[in-house]
C-alpha cells in the first residue's frame, strides 16, 4: 500500500470517491488503523480527552502531540498522517506558530497539521502551506474554542452562521488548505460547503454529503470513551468490553491458581534439581 497525498485527495474528490479518516494516538492504534486500510490518519488533539483523561482538549501541549505523532508514524509508514496543532500555538507570532509546525513534522514527522478556525487564521495557514507543510483546516464546532463557543452544539442553525462558515471554508481554501474537517455542522450547510469548494471536506457530524467522514479511534471501537454516546457516532466494535472482560478473567485465574499451568511454563534439568535440593 502507497501512502495518500494531497493531489490524490483532491482528485478523489473530484471522482466522487469518500476518503476515510480517523484518529489513532500510539503504535497499535495506528498499525491496526493502517492494515484496516484507512486513508488518513489524524493525530487529534482529542487524545487529551480519550488517552489522558482531560475534560477539553485545552491543555494538551505540543510535546504531547510530538511524543503520540511519533508512535503514530512508527506504526503506520505507508498512511497519510496529519497531527493537530494544539491549543494556543499557533495564534501568536508566525516564528511561534512555524516553531510548532516544525516540531510536528521534523520531530514528531507528520505529513502535515492541522488547525482550528477560520478567516482569522488564514494568513498563519498561507506561511505554513509555504513552509512546504500541507494544512488541513478544521471548522464549525472548534473544541479548542469551547469557552468561546458556549459549549458542544451544532454549528451552521441560523443563515448568518450558514453564511459564515461558508465563507471560512473558502477562505481556507484560498489560503491554501488542502481540506476542510467540518465538524457538527447541519447535513445542508455541509452539503453546500463541500459543492463550493474544490477542496475535500471531512465531516464528523456534519451528515452524509462531505467528501469525506472522520471519527475519533475510541468512539469507533467503544474504547472507554471518557464521551457520553453521541448521534454521529457509529461504533463497530465493542473492544472496551472485551479488554475488562479479559483483565477480570486474568485476575480471577491468577486468585485461583489457574493460570500459569503446565503449558506456560519452563522446567529446569535434574542436575539443577539436585544442586538446590541435595540429595
Ligand atoms: O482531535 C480530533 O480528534 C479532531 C477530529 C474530531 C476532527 O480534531
Ligand atoms: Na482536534
Amino acid at each position: 500500500k502507497q501512502a495518500l497525498n494531497i493531489v490524490k485527495m483532491k482528485k478523489m474528490k473530484a471522482d466522487g470517491i469518500p476518503l476515510t479518516m480517523i484518529t489513532a494516538y500510539d503504535y497499535p492504534s495506528a498499525r491496526l488503523a493502517e492494515e484496516a486500510g484507512i486513508d488518513i490518519i489524524l493525530v487529534g488533539d482529542s487524545l487529551g480527552n480519550v488517552v489522558l483523561g482531560y475534560d477539553t482538549t485545552l491543555p494538551v501541549t505540543l510535546d504531547d502531540m510530538v511524543y503520540h505523532t511519533r508512535s503514530v508514524v512508527r506504526g503506520a509508514h505507508n498512511t497519510f498522517i496529519v497531527a493537530d496543532m494544539p491549543f494556543m500555538t499557533y495564534h501568536g507570532s508566525i516564528d511561534e506558530s512555524l516553531r510548532g509546525v516544525r516540531r510536528l513534522m521534523q520531530e514528531g514527522r507528520a505529513h502535515a497539521v492541522k488547525v482550528e478556525g477560520g478567516v482569522e487564521i488564514c494568513e498563519t495557514v498561507k506561511q505554513i502551506v509555504s513552509a512546504g507543510v500541507p494544512v488541513l483546516g478544521h471548522i464549525g464546532l472548534t473544541p479548542q474554542s469551547v469557552n468561546t463557543i458556549g459549549g458542544y452544539r451544532i454549528q451552521g442553525k441560523d443563515p448568518a452562521d450558514a453564511q459564515r462558515l461558508m465563507d471560512e471554508a473558502k477562505a481556507l481554501e484560498a489560503a491554501g488548505a488542502f481540506a476542510v474537517v467540518l465538524e457538527l455542522v447541519t447535513e445542508e450547510v455541509a452539503e453546500a460547503i463541500s459543492r463550493a469548494i474544490s477542496i475535500p471536506t471531512i465531516g464528523i457530524g456534519a451528515g452524509r454529503y462531505t467528501d469525506g467522514q472522520v471519527l475519533v479511534y475510541h468512539d469507533v471501537l467503544r474504547y472507554a470513551s471518557p464521551y457520553r454516546e453521541k448521534r454521529f457516532v457509529k461504533t463497530y466494535a465493542d473492544i472496551g468490553t472485551q479488554i475488562r472482560e479479559g483483565i477480570t478473567q486474568y485476575v480471577q485465574e491468577v486468585k485461583q491458581r489457574a493460570f500459569p499451568d503446565e503449558s506456560h511454563i519452563f522446567k529446569a534439568d535434574e542436575t539443577v534439581l539436585e544442586s538446590l535440593y541435595g540429595t
